[in-house]
C-alpha cells in the first residue's frame, strides 16, 4: 500500500447541498455513527497521504469545527464562492502550496458526499493509475440509472476513455451511457495543478468542471483512463434524504454483515442498526429493533434487545439486556437489564446485578450481585454487593440546588417504597422497612423504620357512612365472626 501512498488527497466539501433542503450543511448530515465528510476522510485516512486537505465553504466554520473534532490532523481550505469542482481542488492546492508544500506524485480527489466509498477501492484506483503511468485516472461505474451523473464518453474503436460530460451538458447519446463518474480521481500533481489552470466555464451551470481536466489532459497528448468499480453502490453520491437513507441502509448492511462473519447473531438485520464504531465478540446475539451506537461493545455471549438502543455502552460476557435505552453504562458480566429499563451516563452495574422493569440509573455504581428489580430510581449512589433494593424506592438525590450521593453498603436489604433522602449511607447488612424515608444514617446491621405508626379507628365506617355497601359488608363480616364464635 505504502508504495502507492499518494502525495494530497483533497476532499471537496464546500457545496451547500440544496437538494437536501436543511438547515445543516450536506456533508455534515450523518449515517451510521460519522457525518457524509467523517466517513470519506476515515476511507481517506486509509491510503496514508502525506497531506490531507478538505475544501470548506457553505457553512465552513461548522463544518472546519466538526473536522477538527473528528480529525484532528486535517487540514481545510477555503472555497469562498462554490465556482464549481474544478476550482474547489485549485482552492485546496493552493492552500497547500501557499502553505509551503510541493507536491509531487499522486493527488487524489474525492467529493464528501460518497460515504460509502471505501478505503480497499481508493487503494485499488490509486495502485492502478501507478501501474497503467495515467495523468488522470477516473473511478467509474456501470450504475442502473445515470441520471445527474457525469458519464465516461469512451471511442467507439478503442474504448479509450476522451471525456466525462456533465449530465447538464450531454446529448441524448451520451446520457443513454451507464458508465459514470463516481466524482474519485488520481491525478499527477503537476499536471493537474496545469490543466486546472485551463478549465473553462462555458458550460451550462458556468462552472469550472473538475471533469474537463481529463479531457484537456488527453488532448495534451497525456495518458488517462478509468477504474471501474466492483460495486456501483460504494460510490453513491448524497444529493438528498432518499439517497441518504439508502446509503444509511446499505452501509448498515455491510457493517452487519462483517458482524454476522465474525460470529454474531443477528435475528433480523433489517431492524438493526448499528454505527460503525461498534465492536463485537463473538457469540454475541441482537434481537430485533435493536440500535447500538458509538462505542457501544457487546462481548462473548451477550444477548441485547428486542428494541432497545444501547449508546457508548459496554455489555459484558453473558449479560442479557432487553427492552432497554442505555447511554454511557457499563454492565457487568452475567447482569441482567430489562425488561424496560434506562440506564443513563454513569451507571456501574457490576457482575450479575440486575437494574430490572422501570428502573431509571444515573451515575451509580451497583456492586456484584446486587439488585435493583422494580419501580425504582438510583440517581448518584454507590451499592455494594448482594444487597436488594425494595420495589418502588427513590434515590432523593436532589434538593433543588444540588446533587447529593447516597451510599448503601453490602448484603443490605432496603424495603419496598422507600425515599432515600440524599447525602445519606446505609452501613453493610442494615435492613430498612417498607415505606421508610430515610434522612439518617443508618449503622451496620441496624433496621431502620421511618414512617408513621398505624392507627385502627373501630366502627368508623358505621358511623360516617351508614347504608353504604362498604358499611353492610362490614356487617356481615361482623356477624359471620359472631357465628364462628
Ligand atoms: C459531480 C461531478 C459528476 C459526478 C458526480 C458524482 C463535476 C462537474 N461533476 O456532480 O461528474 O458524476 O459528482 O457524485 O465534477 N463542491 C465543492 N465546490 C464547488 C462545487 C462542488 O466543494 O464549487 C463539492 C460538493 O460539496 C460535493 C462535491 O464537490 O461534495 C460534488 O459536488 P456536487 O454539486 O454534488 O456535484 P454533482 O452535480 O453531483
Ligand atoms: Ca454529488
Amino acid at each position: 500500500m505504502s508504495a502507492n501512498r499518494p502525495a494530497a488527497v483533497v476532499v471537496l466539501a464546500a457545496g451547500e447541498g440544496t437538494r437536501m433542503k436543511s438547515a445543516t450543511p450536506k456533508v455534515l448530515h450523518a449515517l451510521c455513527g460519522r457525518s457524509l465528510v467523517g466517513h470519506v476522510v476515515a476511507a481517506s485516512r486509509e491510503l496514508s497521504p502525506e497531506h490531507l486537505v478538505v475544501v470548506v465553504g457553505h457553512a465552513r466554520e461548522q463544518v472546519s469545527a466538526h473536522l477538527a473534532e473528528t480529525d484532528a490532523e486535517v487540514r481545510t481550505a477555503v472555497q469562498h464562492e462554490q465556482n464549481g469542482t474544478g476550482h474547489a481542488v485549485r482552492m485546496g492546492l493552493e492552500e497547500l502550496s501557499d502553505s509551503g508544500v510541493a507536491l509531487d506524485g499522486t493527488v487524489i480527489v474525492v467529493c464528501g458526499d460518497t460515504p460509502l466509498l471505501t478505503g480497499e477501492t481508493l487503494q485499488r484506483l490509486a495502485a492502478a493509475h501507478d501501474a497503467d503511468g495515467n495523468a488522470v485516472t477516473v473511478l467509474s461505474a456501470e450504475v442502473p440509472d445515470a441520471t445527474g451523473y457525469g458519464r465516461i464518453v469512451r471511442e467507439d474503436a478503442t474504448g479509450a476513455v476522451t471525456a466525462i460530460v456533465e449530465h447538464k451538458d450531454a446529448t441524448d447519446a451520451q446520457r443513454a451511457i451507464r458508465e459514470i463518474n463516481s466524482g474519485v480521481f488520481a491525478f499527477d500533481a503537476q499536471l493537474l495543478t496545469d490543466a486546472l489552470g485551463k478549465v473553462r466555464t462555458d458550460n451550462s451551470q458556468g462552472e469550472e468542471y473538475l471533469t474537463d481536466v481529463l479531457g484537456i489532459l488527453r488532448e495534451a497528448g497525456h495518458r488517462v483512463g478509468a477504474c471501474v468499480a466492483g460495486d456501483h453502490r460504494e460510490i453513491l453520491g448524497i444529493n438528498n434524504r432518499v439517497q441518504l437513507a439508502e446509503a444509511r441502509r446499505l452501509l448498515n448492511e455491510r457493517l452487519l454483515e462483517r458482524a454476522m462473519l465474525s460470529g454474531v447473531t443477528v435475528v433480523d438485520p433489517a431492524t438493526t442498526w448499528i454505527d460503525v464504531t461498534v465492536t463485537f465478540e463473538p457469540d454475541a446475539l441482537v434481537h430485533p429493533g435493536t440500535q447500538l451506537l458509538g462505542a457501544t461493545h457487546l462481548a462473548t455471549d451477550t444477548e441485547v434487545g428486542p428494541n432497545s438502543r444501547l449508546t457508548d455502552t459496554t455489555v459484558g460476557r453473558g449479560a442479557v439486556v432487553s427492552f432497554t435505552v442505555a447511554d454511557g453504562a457499563e454492565i457487568g458480566a452475567g447482569a441482567n437489564v430489562g425488561p424496560y429499563t434506562y440506564l443513563r451516563p454513569g451507571t456501574r452495574l457490576g457482575a450479575k446485578a440486575k437494574a430490572g422493569t422501570y428502573v431509571e440509573m444515573k451515575n451509580a455504581t451497583i456492586g456484584e450481585g446486587t439488585k435493583v428489580p422494580h419501580l425504582s430510581y438510583v440517581g448518584d449512589a454507590t451499592i455494594g454487593e448482594q444487597s436488594n433494593i425494595g420495589a418502588a424506592s427513590v434515590f432523593v438525590n436532589y434538593d433543588g440546588v444540588n446533587k447529593h450521593h447516597t451510599t448503601i453498603g453490602s448484603h443490605c436489604r432496603t424495603g419496598a417504597d422507600n425515599m432515600l433522602v440524599a447525602p445519606v449511607t446505609i452501613g453493610d447488612g442494615a435492613y430498612t422497612a417498607a415505606g421508610s424515608v430515610i434522612t439518617k444514617d443508618v449503622p451496620p446491621g441496624s433496621l431502620a423504620v421511618a414512617r408513621g405508626q398505624q392507627r385502627n379507628i373501630e366502627g368508623w365506617v358505621a358511623r360516617k357512612r351508614p347504608g353504604s355497601a362498604a358499611a353492610r359488608a362490614a356487617e356481615a363480616a361482623r356477624r359471620e365472626d359472631e357465628g364462628q364464635q
